[in-house]
């Protein structure tokens, strides 16, 4: 079997690590395909280096520029690769204009389509990701969804019999990664005191970053917090600040480089909390048993919300400050969690369900 995976962006990334190892393991020839959505070495080069992903046998070099104009330079880059290679399967991850420009590509060469991480939903269809889903759910001939709640979200949309639950590949990453980090001792490199504590945060969805007013609200939020704030940065964030004249470093805010996944998770293990906009950001919190405030108005984690552990405050400047004092800086929750993620074998699950449908 010949799987093409195509990728662009540091989640992507991420995803990659788990399903690249679990394609090690067999006969089956895997192909990469970066289309160069992220280009800095910060949020690409690192995380092949850290997961021991080959390096892409094919790098399309687009980068940034404006939803339609990115995705059609990488639908135009895209053809020729998957021309020339018919795979078996052609498989895309997630949600950014990386994932829908591969599953546009494919299906219109009448190549059998898998999507990773299907059936997540936010019903928020003013975000990017929100359409990047949804049509990359539509058009792929195979859902792998990552949770049973996805596989609920693709039988109300009539998909059902296209979905299969493999789990969360993220699991496998995340687990693996947090049993290195605790075995070798890592510290964070942050720009505060690991002793002391301290949370972590990124702030990059576009919906947060490319409004002045909103985007100034949440960092005046997060400086006022009574503990240091470690702040890693996505370059969007940087970029808008800067056109707004906003100041990243203020009051408890500390800003920081995105880190690459080892330190991410070092970090988290070390915080007493996370405040964040990132999906997977979310998740690792959880899995890792950090409580998380999210900032934004809904989740497709829905999971992470039970018991407390994850809580959304898309306004916090709306909040008394004594109210949103307490809920950034909160305990943990006492409660269990539970797997709703899966057990860290999606990687696996997920080359088995390939082989399983193979056309
Ligand atoms: C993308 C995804 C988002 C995902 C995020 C993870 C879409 C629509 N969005 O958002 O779902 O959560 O990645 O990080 O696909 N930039 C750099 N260096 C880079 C990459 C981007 O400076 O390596 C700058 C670009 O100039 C651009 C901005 O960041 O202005 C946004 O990049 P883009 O790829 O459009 O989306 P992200 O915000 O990264």
């Amino acid at each position: 079997m010949k799987v093409v995976s195509i990728v662009g962006a540091r989640p992507q990334l991420v995803k990659l690590g788990a399903v690249a190892q679990a394609f090690a393991g067999t006969d089956h020839e895997h192909v990469v395909v970066h289309t160069g959505q992220h280009y800095d070495p910060e949020l690409s080069d690192v995380f092949f280096a850290e997961f021991g992903i080959p390096a892409p046998d094919y790098h399309l070099g687009i980068g940034s520029g404006g939803h339609g104009a990115q995705t059609g330079a990488m639908l135009a880059a895209i053809d020729p690769v998957l021309d020339g290679e018919r795979p078996d399967w052609v498989l895309v991850y997630g949600d950014t204009n990386s994932t829908i420009a591969g599953a546009l590509s494919a299906v219109k060469q009448h190549l059998p389509v898998a999507h990773l991480e299907a059936g997540l939903r936010s019903f928020n269809r003013r975000m990017p990701e929100e359409h990047n889903r949804v049509l990359t759910d539509h058009c792929a001939d195979l859902l792998l969804a990552p949770t049973e709640e996805a596989v609920r979200h693709l039988a109300a949309e009539g998909l059902a019999a296209r979905a299969v639950n493999v789990g969360d590949v993220m699991v496998d990453v995340c687990h693996r990664t947090r049993d290195a980090v605790l075995a070798a001792g890592l510290r964070p490199e942050l720009g505060v005191d690991p002793d002391e504590p301290f949370l972590v945060a990124t702030l990059h969805r576009a919906e947060n970053t490319d409004d002045p007013e909103l985007l100034a609200a949440l960092l005046e939020s997060m400086a006022n917090l009574p503990v240091p704030v470690a702040l890693l940065a996505h370059p969007r964030l940087r970029a808008k600040a800067d056109q707004f004249g906003l100041k990243l470093a203020q009051g408890s805010l500390a800003a920081a480089k995105p880190l690459p996944y080892r330190e991410l998770v070092a970090a988290v293990l070390a915080s007493a909390g996370v405040l964040t906009d990132s999906g997977g950001l979310q998740k690792e919190a959880y899995l890792l048993g950090r409580p998380c405030t999210t900032l934004r108005t809904e989740t497709e984690w829905v999971e992470t919300l039970e018991d407390g552990w994850n809580v959304l405050a898309p306004r916090p400047d709306r909040l008394p400050v004594a109210e949103w004092h307490a809920l950034a800086v909160r305990a943990a929750p006492s409660e269990r969690r539970g797997e709703p993620y899966g057990n860290g074998h999606a990687g696996a699950a997920v080359v088995a369900a390939l082989e399983a449908h193979l056309r």
